[in-house]
């Protein structure tokens, strides 16, 4: 009998989830901003001290509202990496910027700070540092880049809630952060995201703009009689059902962790001697960074030793995906001007990567299923 097929992800059930699914039903309050959400802006408040926590109905949501705060428009020009997921840059798009993309570092995937002054220019309104893999960017070069620019940080922190950069923690830094909670982050709600504000002079308007443009945040804190229309916006927070599913997962973060950290260090160790044969990369972590033990990915030599050890896996029951499509390569980007050698890095990167199934769950047996299958390749 053939064994059970190992998925890429499976969505985490590590503590009393259900239970408060449940609890959140009985207490009759399933749309947004209710006891679970409030009690999830406060732990994620704890997490990152001092920044503003407001849950969202995604990251890309979380993405539209900070280029919403920043009022971006027509011609403004946002920098983002290439190799990076279409939302961190489409949700500037949307409001009418240009997207300048810039290139990544071989060893972290991360944008290549040294090539950000280049691509500066006097419409440069925000650049977006995506945390690849949850491994921090070179922030303090991005930050003083950015500011003699005059141009926002914002932080697309999709992959690296609980990850730091030489002490802090990723999505502090800038002066917004986004964060995704979709099924395949390390803690889920299946969709959702969050919007973290580091800047206290955005608060009141972020709760305008994620109520579709209303001041019903004043009203239910009894600041003001009665809510009207007074600013742009949208409907972007997530039931309490989800914040309830949330709040589970936050509550078991350090088991979760935990748990994941042992799955990416056996990965990391029992390939080590395999990647070195076939000439693979394995993540590389610089010693500033700590990471949230995020995804493992394998660097393969070339495109057809990737697409080989694809079939590979898949024949032996495994699931292994790869990503991104550099964004310059893209459809849209090429109508934004984008040209094959603009970001060789990003482009050679996107061919050789390779991602493991990775999810809490994963038993050791299914590892090793999956180490053995690598190692007979
Ligand atoms: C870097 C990055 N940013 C943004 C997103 C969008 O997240 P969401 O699915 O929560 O909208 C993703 C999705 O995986 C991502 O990888």
């Amino acid at each position: 009998m053939s064994e059970p097929r190992i998925p890429f992800n499976r969505p985490a059930l590590a503590g009393r989830e259900l239970e408060y699914i449940s609890d959140a039903i009985t207490r009759g309050h399933l749309s947004g901003d209710g006891h679970y959400s409030r009690a999830c802006h406060s732990v994620l408040e704890e997490i990152l001290p001092g920044s503003r926590v407001l849950l969202t109905t995604s990251c890309t949501h979380a993405l539209e509202l900070a280029a919403l705060l920043l009022r971006i428009n027509p011609g403004d020009e946002v920098i983002v990496p290439s190799f990076t997921f279409v939302s961190t840059i489409n949700a500037f798009v949307l409001r009418g910027a240009r997207p300048v993309f810039v290139d990544v570092r071989r060893d972290t995937l991360n944008m290549d700070e040294r090539q950000l002054t280049q691509r500066i220019s006097g419409r440069t309104r925000a650049i977006v540092p995506v945390h690849y893999a949850g491994v921090g960017c070179e922030m303090d070069e991005i930050l003083r880049i950015a500011r003699d620019a005059g141009a926002a940080v914002i932080e697309d922190n999709a992959h690296g809630l609980f990850g730091t950069y030489r002490g802090r923690p990723l999505g502090t830094m800038g002066q917004m952060a986004t964060l995704s909670f979709h099924e395949t982050k390390n803690l889920s709600c299946g969709e959702g995201g969050a919007l973290v504000i580091n800047d206290a002079d955005l608060v009141g308007r972020a709760e305008i703009l994620r109520e579709k443009g209303t001041n019903r945040s004043r009203f239910f804190r009894g600041e003001i009689d009665r809510y009207s229309w007074v600013d742009l916006g949208s409907s972007y927070l997530p039931s309490d059902l989800l914040a309830a599913y949330l709040f589970g997962q936050l509550e078991a973060r350090e088991k979760i962790q935990a748990r994941r950290r042992e799955i990416w260090e056996r990965y990391a160790t029992e390939l080590a001697d395999w990647a070195a044969r076939l000439g693979a990369g394995l993540p590389t972590v610089p010693a500033h960074c700590g990471h949230p033990y995020h995804l493992f990915y394998l660097m393969l030599p070339d495109l057809e030793r990737r697409q080989a050890l694809i079939r590979h896996l898949d024949e032996r029951g495994i699931h292994a995906v790869f990503h991104y499509l550099p964004l310059h390569l893209s459809e849209m980007g090429r109508q934004f001007g984008g040209r094959k050698g603009d970001c060789p890095v990003s482009e050679d990167v996107s061919d050789r990567l390779l991602r493991l199934p990775f999810y809490y769950d994963l038993s050791e047996s299914n590892q090793q299923r999956v180490i053995e299958a690598l190692r007979r390749f």
